[in-house]
């Protein structure tokens, strides 16, 4: 069973977290179940850029990235080369570390 490792996030982890989660669950999954709440303000249809991952460790044993998510990912705060939404990636077999940013875009919100 993989391991999720997500780094120290000020506000939503400040001392990180690590848990076990089932091979194939979406990112955002995991997260939420286990008491990180990550921002999604579209519920997951990939149509936001607010749960925005930096997979650390393990980013090619993701699943593979539909082009609808890199449109998306262009448009978050901070984009790095193992950018991921968490809600587009499944986990796969190996263990992964995660950094959530610590700003998001919220192209949702009406505070903008
Ligand atoms: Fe909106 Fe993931 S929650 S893109």
């Amino acid at each position: 069973m993989p391991k999720v490792k997500v780094l120290p996030h000020q506000a939503l982890c400040p001392a990180g977290a690590e848990f076990d989660v089932d091979e194939g669950r979406l990112l955002i999954e995991a997260l939420l179940a286990n008491g990180i709440a990550i921002e999604h303000a579209c519920e997951g249809c990939g149509a936001c850029s607010t749960c925005h991952t930096i997979i650390r460790e393990g980013f090619d044993s993701l699943s593979d990235m539909e082009d609808r998510e890199a449109d998306m990912l262009d448009r978050a705060w901070g984009l790095e080369p193992e950018s991921r939404l968490s809600c587009q990636a499944r986990i796969g077999a190996e263990d992964i570390v995660v950094e959530i940013p610590r700003y998001t875009r919220n192209l949702v919100s009406e505070r903008g």
